[in-house]
Formats: structure tokens, C-alpha cells, sequence
């Protein structure tokens, strides 16, 4: 009989640990607890807690009936303001679930944490490329950096063991998230349909040009799961994305082909700014063409769009430490974005 795993995913509602909790759903292989503050839908293999993950006395509370949890996946995240301020906030919260499910679960055998490329310092300039695993840490603070640290000095002398995960961009199925590039990318360029404008890059005239890459977010569930369920990947650091390059100026004439648009030469603006006036035309979208009534705050994560398309210099990481260790799945990233508009439409999200 399969050994019984249960995964707490931390995070249940983001568009990272959204995705997570359908893979493992659909592996049929785990039971499954999802914590948030917005809890969620029960199904026959998930449960959901809504917990203050900040609240120290509320996780230790709500969290302190999970004894048989086996893996901890942890994607939780609080946005603030500056890189600095999201130190404190990020490792509380982290610091806050270890501590209320490792002294309960005995037969806690892993906990995953996902990070970024800000472990390499790709959020503040041109970084060294590709980056990868055995890079030198750069200037603190950097929540990411922290976190892992906590873990590793946690997990000494323990039976359990840790994983760090490295995406890029992760694109995939949420709504109400501050990062979602995919849903940016569909809601911009469904809007500037509905203004008869073409579509045209909003970005740093460099951005046009630079390379980057994307994780998917089902194939970022895989290696997660995989970095975790394996004694050999134990307590090290992966990088995981889709393993192709591109550029937006060959990326773009694809989105707009699908959106039945024309493209016009890039325009330099901040999304935040010239889509902050626009929930109107939004209400009038849903409204014209039946779709889910979505509020406007939950598509418009512009404050992303404007990070990621102000990116003048290449944004990408090695990969093939994890393709060494075998793990093979790659996503080719156009064919990527066209499936996720296809199914923001299947959803009714856009038209
Ligand atoms: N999105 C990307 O493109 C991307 C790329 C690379 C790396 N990453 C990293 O991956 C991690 C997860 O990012 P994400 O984009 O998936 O985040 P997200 O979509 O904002 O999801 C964050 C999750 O944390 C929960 N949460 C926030 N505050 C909480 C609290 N006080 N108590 C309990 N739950 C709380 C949220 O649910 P509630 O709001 O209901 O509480 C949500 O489920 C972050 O470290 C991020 O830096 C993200």
C-alpha cells in the first residue's frame, strides 16, 4: 500500500499554491490542507483552514490539530511596499507555521519553500546571467535569503528535510493576486480591444528586447512536488522554468494574433497609472458579454505589469540543475500564455 502523504499547502490562494493544490488533487496521491486568510472550497481531498498566518496565537491554534502532516509546501506571501519592509511580514509568517505544525507532526518529513529570482538580486538591476544555484548571496535584506536561512538552521539535527524553488515569472489560473502576469497581459490587451487601440508594449524601451523566460505555475507544481518527495534533491535549491528563452518584441505579435489585434510600436507608460480610470470600461466588458462578475481590483495586478515589462536587461536563471537530477518537463512559453487565455475565457473571466 502507497506510504500516506499529507501536503499542507501555505498559500492556498495564490496563483502558485492555487495551482500546487490542483496537481497534488490530481496525483490522487495526497491529502491536502490549504491555509489562507480566505480559506476556500472543500472538495473530497482538500480541507481548508482560513488562518492569520501573521498571528502567532491564531496559527498556533488553528494549525495545532495538523498531526499528520507529512510535507509542508510553503507559498504563502505578503506584499508591502518596498524590498525592505517585506522582510519582516514574509519570515513571520513562515517562522509562524514551522512553529506551530513541526512540534505536532511527528511524521513531518519535508517542507518546500518557493522563492524567486530575487534570491539573485533580479528585482534591483542587471544581475549576473544566468543565474544560478551557487551564486553568491547580494546586499540584504532579501526575504527570500532569510527564510531559507531559518529553514536550514531549523532543520539541523531534525529528520526532516527542506527544498528551495526558483521560479521566474509564474504564470497561471488566480485572481486577486498582486503578481499575475498572465492575467495583466489578457485584461490589458482585452481592454485595449474594447478602446479600439492596438496593442502596444508598455515598457522600458530595453524591456522590448531582453531576454527572459516564465514558469508555468502547473509545471512549477510538478518540480515542487518532485524536489520534495525525493531524499536525493533534500536540502538544497532549484531553479525551475519553462526552459525556453524569448524576447517580447517576438512574443508580442503572438498575444495580439490571439486577440485579434494589431501591434503597434511600444509606448513607455506605467500600467498602474493610464488602467487606474478604467474600471468602468471593465464593468462595461462583464456586463456586455455575460462574464463572471469579477471586480476590477481582482484582474488588475498593474503594479506587476509595470515590474516585469520594466526589466531593460536579461532575466534568466540556469535551469539544468534540476534537468541533471531528472527533472525533464519543459513548457514552450507562447504555446503557455494562449492556454491560460484560453481558459481565463473558458472561466468567463474575459470574453
Ligand atoms: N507570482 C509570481 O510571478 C512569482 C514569481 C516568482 C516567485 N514568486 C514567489 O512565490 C511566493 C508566492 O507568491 P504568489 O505570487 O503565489 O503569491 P500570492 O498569489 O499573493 O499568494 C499568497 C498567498 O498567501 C496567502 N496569505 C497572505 N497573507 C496571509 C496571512 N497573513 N495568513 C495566511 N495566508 C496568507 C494568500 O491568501 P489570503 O490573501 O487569502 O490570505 C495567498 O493564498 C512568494 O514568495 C513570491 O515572491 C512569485
Amino acid at each position: 500500500m502507497a506510504k500516506r502523504r499529507v501536503a499542507v499547502v501555505v498559500g492556498a490562494r495564490g496563483v502558485i499554491g492555487g495551482n500546487l493544490i490542483d496537481h497534488l488533487e490530481a496525483t490522487g496521491e495526497w491529502e491536502i490542507v490549504g491555509l489562507s486568510r480566505r480559506g476556500g472550497v472543500d472538495t473530497d481531498r482538500v480541507r481548508h483552514i482560513a488562518v492569520d498566518l501573521l498571528d502567532e496565537h491564531d496559527a498556533a491554534e488553528k494549525l495545532s490539530e495538523l498531526r499528520d502532516v507529512t510535507h509542508i509546501f510553503y507559498a504563502a506571501y505578503q506584499d508591502r511596499p518596498s524590498w525592505a519592509e517585506l522582510v519582516a511580514p514574509n519570515v513571520a509568517m513562515l517562522v509562524n507555521t514551522v512553529n506551530a505544525i513541526e512540534p505536532v507532526a511527528a511524521g513531518l518529513e519535508h517542507i518546500s519553500l518557493m522563492q524567486g529570482y530575487k534570491v539573485y538580486g533580479a528585482h534591483l538591476g542587471p544581475f549576473k546571467t544566468p543565474a544560478r544555484e551557487s551564486d553568491p548571496p547580494h546586499m540584504p535584506p532579501e526575504f527570500n535569503v532569510d527564510q531559507q536561512q531559518f529553514l536550514e538552521d531549523r532543520q539541523r539535527g531534525t529528520r526532516w528535510t527542506w527544498s528551495a524553488i526558483r521560479p521566474s515569472v509564474v504564470c497561471g489560473f488566480a485572481l486577486g493576486n498582486p503578481m499575475n502576469l498572465a492575467l495583466v497581459i489578457a485584461v490589458y490587451a482585452t481592454m485595449s480591444k474594447e478602446l479600439g487601440v492596438p496593442l502596444r508594449f508598455p515598457g522600458k524601451p530595453g524591456a522590448y528586447t531582453s531576454l527572459i523566460e516564465m514558469t508555468d505555475a502547473g509545471l512549477l507544481a510538478e518540480a515542487t512536488v518532485w524536489a520534495a518527495t525525493t531524499p536525493e534533491r533534500a536540502n538544497q535549491a532549484f531553479n525551475i522554468n519553462n526552459g525556453d528563452l524569448f524576447r517580447w518584441d517576438e512574443m508580442l505579435p503572438k498575444i495580439a494574433e490571439f486577440f485579434e489585434l494589431d501591434v503597434a510600436p511600444p509606448l513607455p507608460m506605467s500600467m498602474d497609472v493610464v488602467m487606474a480610470d478604467k474600471e468602468p470600461v471593465w464593468n462595461g466588458l462583464v456586463a456586455k458579454h455575460g462574464l463572471e462578475p469579477t471586480p476590477y481590483s481582482d484582474v488588475s495586478s498593474w503594479a506587476f505589469g509595470d515590474f516585469v515589462f520594466g526589466w531593460d536587461y536579461d532575466v534568466i536563471a540556469d535551469g539544468s540543475k534540476a534537468r541533471r537530477l531528472g527533472f525533464h518537463r519543459h513548457v514552450e512559453t507562447a504555446q503557455m500564455f494562449l492556454d491560460i487565455f484560453r481558459d481565463l475565457r473558458a472561466r468567463k473571466i474575459i470574453p
